[in-house]
């Protein structure tokens, strides 16, 4: 009687483990990749990018407001970030290289 127990219980704990062990290799997280959430973008967009790209009549018809607004423009925005064309270099915010970079594949992702 004893030993059928043991047996069950073995077979279920090699069961339970096996599956965990495959399980626990998760998606990288964010921090590891460079990749930023829509919250940490978005004081990003409103630093550098929502003073011209706002309102009724944004610049070149590009809404950055929003965080959904701003992913209907992703192609165009990554151009101009690596491009460094934009914020334009008149304007006073600057983003720094590591800023730039993150909202690009913001933008990307
Ligand atoms: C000082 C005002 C100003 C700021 C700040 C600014 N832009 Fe612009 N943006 C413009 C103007 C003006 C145009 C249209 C003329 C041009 O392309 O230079 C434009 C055009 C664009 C375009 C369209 C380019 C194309 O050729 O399709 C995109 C995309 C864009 N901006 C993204 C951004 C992003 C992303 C930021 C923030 C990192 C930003 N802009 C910050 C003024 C600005």
């Amino acid at each position: 009687m004893h030993l059928v127990l043991m047996s069950a219980a073995v077979l279920v704990l090699a069961f339970c483990g096996g599956d965990k062990g495959k399980s626990d290799s998760g998606p990288t997280p964010p921090s590891r990749t460079g990749q930023i959430s829509d919250e940490e973008a978005l004081p990003l967009l409103t630093t550098y990018c929502v003073g011209c790209h706002s309102g009724d009549a944004p610049k070149a018809g590009v809404k950055l407001d929003t965080t959904i607004d701003a992913k209907r423009f992703s192609t165009r925005s990554v151009e101009v970030l690596d491009a460094k064309e934009m914020p334009p270099s008149r304007a006073r915010n600057q983003p720094s290289d590591d800023e730039r970079t993150k909202l690009s594949k913001w933008f990307k992702d």
